[in-house]
This record gives structure tokens, sequence and C-alpha cells, in this order.
């Protein structure tokens, strides 16, 4: 049994003993997280920048998405939208090109909006706290609170699916369904306050660790299977949106033709598209919508 697994199963005994987290248990808890962190250190590229833009664009993007894909992702946006500025003067139809292969492609939207919104009401830049980041577009609890860890250094709460693996694995290795309100008050007290960014660098490198060894995600609260991806509604909306961004508009039959699903279904697509603003009609003629059109909505 390798070292990290050892290590946090030694911790999960103690726990198990003691039946509360003391300084030793969380001496302990942290030794082994960072020891594997420092041997195992992910080269991530949002992990080599300080810029608060940079790393709001990663986490919007690491939202529901495998590491492997957002790397290949990132720096060919960061590249195209180098600066907040740059990607709130964006069309929403470039920022939809550079975000194909990502999926999910609301979160581009709201990425780009909450980029007007900084440049807007925060002259530019990123805001610093829980509170303000919520409010963006797009920004959920965990989001917020990981911008504010990432680019900030906040000792905030941030739970999300390796945090919860690593958690489960230390400390509820019996439990079947560990909801994320019995793995908060253990974050609180273990949270290296002292540096909060390596803290939870070093959960996602365990996490992803220990996922490839056990499939404890399965025990938490909050794990969901979702439809499959080439059946769901969602797959159509994604190649719709991919085909108008390509070729600039599209009709209805020409959709139809083109992608090869029954009219009922691109149908309903479009109509939840248009109702959230992603794709505009105009006499049946299908088009990503501008800047002013999106404003006036
Ligand atoms: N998932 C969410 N945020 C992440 C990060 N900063 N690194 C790796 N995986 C993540």
């Amino acid at each position: 049994m390798d070292k990290l697994l050892s290590g946090l199963a030694r911790v999960r005994e103690s726990y198990r003993t003691k039946k509360n987290i003391d300084a030793t248990i969380k001496k302990k808890f942290l030794s082994c997280i960072y020891e594997f962190y420092d041997r195992n250190y992910r080269h991530l590229p949002w992990r080599n920048t300080d810029n608060p833009y940079h790393i709001l664009v990663s986490e919007v993007m690491l939202q529901q998405t495998q590491v492997s894909r957002v790397v290949e992702k990132y720096s060919s946006f960061i590249k195209k939208f180098p600066t907040v500025e740059a990607l709130a003067q964006a069309s929403l139809h470039d920022v939809l090109a550079a975000w194909q292969g990502l999926g999910y492609n609301r979160r581009a939207k709201y990425l780009w909006q909450a980029a007007q919104i900084i440049v807007s009401q925060y002259n530019g830049t990123v805001p610093d706290n829980h509170h303000a980041l919520h409010k963006l577009p797009g920004l959920g609890k965990a989001t917020a609170a990981s911008v504010a860890i990432f680019a900030f250094s906040r000792s905030e709460l941030y739970i999300e699916t390796n945090v919860r693996t690593v958690y489960i694995y230390s400390f509820f290795a019996d439990n079947e369904k560990v909801s994320d309100a019995m793995i908060e008050p253990l974050l609180k007290v273990t949270i290296d306050t002292t540096n909060p960014k390596k803290f939870y660098n070093a959960l996602m490198d365990c996490g992803t660790y220990i996922k490839q060894h056990y499939n404890f995600s399965r025990h938490s609260a909050h794990y969901t299977v979702q439809t499959p991806y080439s059946t769901s509604l969602r797959k159509v909306r994604g190649d719709i949106v991919r085909y108008i961004v390509n070729n600039g508009a599209a009709n209805n039959d020409m959709l139809v033709q083109s992608l090869g699903y029954a009219p009922e279904k691109i149908q309903k697509a479009l109509e939840a598209l248009c109702r959230e603003n992603m794709v505009c009609e105009d006499n049946g003629i299908y088009t990503i919508p501008s800047h002013e059109l999106i404003k006036n909505n």
C-alpha cells in the first residue's frame, strides 16, 4: 500500500479512536497530504499565475470538466483574451468559438458577462471577496470560494469532488452517504489557514490520486450519475451552437439535415437556446446574438 493511502488510513484509525480531530491528527493529516503533494505536484498552467482574471477563467472551466480537457483549452483561451477587458469587449461568437470542446456553453456566456461586470462595476479588477464574487454570473458558492482561495489566498471552505474524496477516505470510509454538511466541520478544523492555496492544491492532487484507486465519490450524498451525453438534449444544444459558431448562421432545415436529429429535438433545443439568449432568431435564421442585443434583453 502506498504512502498517502496508508498514512491517511492511520489518520482514520486515530480519528476512530479519539472521535475528534485534535492537533496531532490535524498535523498528521496535513503532513500526509503535503508529502504527497511535494512528490506528485501537477504542473497545471493556472498554478503558475497570480493573475485573478486567469484564475477566474480556469475555475469556471474546471466546473464539471476534466482537468486534462481544461489544460488543452485554458492556454489558447488566455492567449486570445489575455485581459478581462479583452474578454468583455469580444463578441459572444468569438468567446463561444474559443470555448468549443469544453461543453456547457452557458458557462462561456456567463464568464463573458462576468467580465463585462468586472470592467463596468469594478474598474477591471476581479473582486477579492466571496460575497462580490458570488454575485457574478455563473459563480455559485463553490466557484466563488475557489476563486477567493486560488486568486486571493483566502481561507474559504470549498467542497468539490476531490475535496470530498479526501475527506471521505480519511474520515468516513465506513459511511454510505456522506453529506457536505458532515464534511464541513472537519474541513473547518483541518484547513491550513497559513497557506490555503497550497492546502487546496494538495487536496486536488490527493483526491485525484485516491479516486484512481477507490471509488469513494459514490459514498458522497452529492454523487449523481449524469444522463449519457450521447443521448442528451445537452448534446443537441452543443451541436447546434457549434454549427452556428462555425457557419455564422443556420435555419431549422439546415440544422436538421446537417446534425441528423429529429426536427422536434432540434426545435426543442433551439427554443431553450433562444430563451437563454445563447442564440437569437430573425425570420427563421438563427445566429449568435450581438453584445447590444443581449444587453437590451
Ligand atoms: N477543480 C476545481 N478547481 C481546481 C483546481 N484549481 N485544480 C484542479 N482541479 C480543480
